[in-house]
């Protein structure tokens, strides 16, 4: 048995690896490589207080204390991993990421320096973001761990330089929730056996929001997306003109663009000389929004009630927003009665169908005034009641100008295959990814500035790969001078890590496996990585593809397998860097020996890839100190192999390179080495002009092995050599 931590082969019944003293498991490795958040929260000055108290009394207090503390970690989607000293420590992002996690944090902290504001104990709070090894069996209400790594040593490290009642965050959780919180700098913090000091920031409020969104206000100018657009206005228009209700639903990954299409809709709307009513909600996460979240939202929004109104104030403007749409007093109440439990109000408790007739005749009579906009963002969080009304609305919504917009993620139509579908006034539009002309044009706008140099205007490219959100965090890295070659932006990383845990376990794993081979990959190497079934890797596939993680490719590189394609690279460098090292190892070996075993039937770029993975499996397995057997020999004759093909298609440069790492793993008494040198020295002497030592060796090690025409061929290219320099006439 393989330990997933060190990648020791254990004996098969072992339980514990005899290396590192791991808990082995069978099945997939159940660590993983995580960006978390660490908080830590110290309650301070209670010293001088329990000199004078009796023990027992001491820890009565505090355990109320702490109970207060678990509370506001938890409401926020921490987990706390446990108690050190004064401190609680707690984690968000494992085991499953959010795309908010640093921000989710901060304001934990915020809510327990809020909480205990009152007491007589002052807590000191440090946040702290980076990556960590995660254990994801690990049970931390048992005492176990659950996160490794600096991040961990350095929140601790924060946490003791923090402010009385104030919360300290370190560079990369300021870099996350900047946009959302408000900081002031603090002097940098020396960090124990730490080279640099800890650059640290107070966090002091949340900025306020506009909705639930990132304000909208400072936008660059729309590119593309012309014909999305028009299908929103025709969908405006029609319903106006023919009284008939339209459901348009706009489904995209995050960040490519659905909300802003629909503030484009906005504008025109409130251009438009007519009155339209426009009435939008959004839908939270899953267990975080109560059922029919989104729709009492709407309409509170439309009797003016507020949160902070009492009951009987909220039931007046109810009623008097009510009573204004539907005069007959009978239906009136019975209407009433069935919108009052949104709004947290006692009503009537009938049965769905009632419920749902009831809702319906308000949004009608709504419309009937004037023509209604009802926007439902990020449907794919909706509950199924909600996601049935919406469905329900654009079935039976008599002939009224109502328009339906909805936005969601693919996930939606993984949870409802037949959305839409059958319904003549409703249409999918699916967001695909800008052209890279237009996030050109983006990014231009971004930077205020017509010409990048061409290497990272490429960069950018791959990078953001179509997605406007992307492209606009990279451009943010830039001006703020650092090098989008170094790291993914804190928020990219956050939203694709949350949607990678959003996926079934065995549907991630095959994510990771494939991640290995690369942005390209094939059924059958992933199926050979993970050990599963050929049907069963296919039906995963599929279920990836339908989420939009991946794409099949029409072609096929690689015989008669199927190909497939991370839709972006993005994802692939989330789910590779999620992979434990040790883990990594094993896996490039797999996708070697699978690529191995295909014979020269794959002609093509074969030796580039197997150089690639026995290359990648032979450092990683060197890195972590473990024996590297036959990998040595595998990735020098790959790369040898490579080095020629390369050759032959005139890329002497990179034939170079890999002549060289061969010779760095090719000892003087292997066969194969004079060969070697040889043709080192050749592409030295192509690219280079040097090599004529390399090739005079080489001549001289041919000869005595009895090789030539090796020889001479040495003896030609330093002939050559040397004609070129002047040297021989
Ligand atoms: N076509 C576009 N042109 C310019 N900016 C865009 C475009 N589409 C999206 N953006 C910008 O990209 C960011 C992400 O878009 P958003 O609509 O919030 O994505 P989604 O709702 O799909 O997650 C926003 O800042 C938005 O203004
Ligand atoms: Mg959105």
């Amino acid at each position: 048995m393989i330990c997933a931590r060190c990648g020791r082969e254990n004996d098969a019944d072992a339980r514990f690896c005899s290396g590192c003293g791991a808990r082995l498991q069978s099945g997939p490795s159940r660590e993983e490589r995580k960006v978390v958040t660490i908080l830590f929260a110290d309650i301070v000055g209670s010293t001088a207080r329990a000199e004078q108290l009796d023990p027992e009394d001491v820890r009565a207090a505090l355990s109320r204390y702490y109970g207060i503390v678990r509370a506001e970690l938890e409401r926020h989607g921490g987990t706390v991993e446990k108690f050190i000293g004064d401190a609680v420590m707690a984690v968000y992002g494992a085991p499953t990421a959010h795309e908010d996690d640093p921000e989710r944090a901060v304001r934990a902290g915020f809510a327990i320096r809020d909480a205990l504001a009152e007491s007589d104990v002052d807590v000191r709070i440090a946040v702290h973001t980076g990556e960590a090894l995660v254990s994801l069996d690990a049970r931390p209400e048992d005492g176990e761990s659950m996160v490794a790594g600096d991040v961990v040593n350095t929140a601790a490290r924060l946490q003791s330089a923090a402010p009385v009642n104030g919360v300290i965050v370190g560079e990369a959780t300021y870099r996350a929730t900047q946009q959302v919180i408000e900081f002031r700098a603090l002097e940098s913090v020396a960090g124990k056996g730490k080279a640099q000091p800890i650059v640290a920031w107070e966090a002091v409020a949340p900025r306020a929001r506009f909705g639930m969104d990132v304000d909208q206000s400072e936008q660059t100018r729309l590119v593309g997306r012309n014909e999305e657009l028009d299908v929103l206005r025709a969908a405006l228009v029609r319903a106006r003109r023919e009284h008939a209700t339209q459901l348009v639903t706009l489904v995209g990954v995050p960040g490519i663009g659905k909300t802003r299409l629909v503030t484009e809709l906005m504008s025109l709307v409130d251009d438009d000389p007519d009155l339209i009513w426009w009435r939008q909600c959004r839908c939270l996460p899953y267990g975080e929004g109560t059922s029919f979240w989104a729709l009492s939202e709407m309409i509170k929004a439309q009797a003016g009630v507020l949160e902070t109104d009492t009951a009987e104030r909220a039931e007046a403007k109810l009623r008097t927003a009510v009573s204004a749409l539907i005069r007959e007093p009978g239906e009136l109440e019975w209407v009433l009665g069935h919108v009052r439990p949104l709004l947290g109000l006692p009503g009537h408790t009938g049965e769905r169908p009632e419920r749902f007739a009831a809702w319906r005749r308000l949004i009608e009579a709504l419309a009937l005034q004037r023509p209604l906009v009802l926007v439902f963002e990020d449907l794919h969080w909706a509950d199924d009641g909600m996601l049935d009304f919406v469905d329900y609305l654009a079935e039976w919504a008599g002939p009224v100008p109502l328009l339906l917009i909805c936005s969601a993620r693919p996930e939606l139509l993984e949870r409802r295959p037949g959305w839409g579908g059958g319904k003549r006034n409703a249409t999918t539009v699916s967001l695909a990814p800008l052209s890279d002309d237009d996030v050109g044009r983006l990014i231009a706008r971004l930077l205020e500035q017509a010409v990048l140099p061409v290497d990272t205007q490429r960069e950018l490219l791959r990078r953001a790969g179509g997605n406007p959100l992307y492209a606009e965090q990279y451009v943010r890295m830039l001006q703020e001078g650092r090098d989008p070659r170094d790291a993914l932006p804190e928020n990219v990383q956050g939203i694709i890590a949350a949607r990678l845990d959003t996926l079934p376990p065995e549907e991630k794993a095959l994510l990771q496996d494939a991640a290995v081979v690369g942005k390209v990959f094939w059924l059958g190497i992933v199926g050979a990585i993970g050990g599963s079934e050929r049907w069963t890797t296919e039906e995963r596939l599929h279920s990836l593809e339908r989420r939009e993680f991946v794409r099949r490719e029409r072609r096929a590189s690689i015989g008669a397998e199927a190909e497939y394609a991370f839709r972006h690279v993005l994802v692939r460098d989330v789910a590779y860097n999620q992979i434990p090292r040790s883990v990594r190892a094993r896996k490039h070996r797999a996708a070697a020996d699978w690529i191995d075993s295909l014979g020269s039937e794959r002609a093509e770029d074969r030796s580039e890839l197997l150089a690639h993975h026995y290359g990648a499996a032979l450092e990683l397995t060197r890195s972590a100190g473990l024996p590297d057997g036959d990998l040595p020999a595998l990735t020098k004759k790959a790369l040898f192999e490579a080095g020629e093909r390369s050759w032959a298609l005139g890329a002497a440069e990179t034939a170079c390179e890999r002549f060289k790492a061969a010779l760095e793993l090719t000892d003087q008494s292997d066969p194969a080495w004079p060969r070697l040198l040889r043709a080192y020295g050749s592409a030295l002497s192509r690219t280079q002009e040097t090599g004529e030592e390399e090739l005079a060796t080489a001549s001289a090690a041919l000869l005595a092995a009895g090789d030539l025409e090796g020889m001479a061929q040495a003896e030609r290219d330093l002939g050559d050599l040397l004609w070129g320099q002047g040297r021989v006439a």
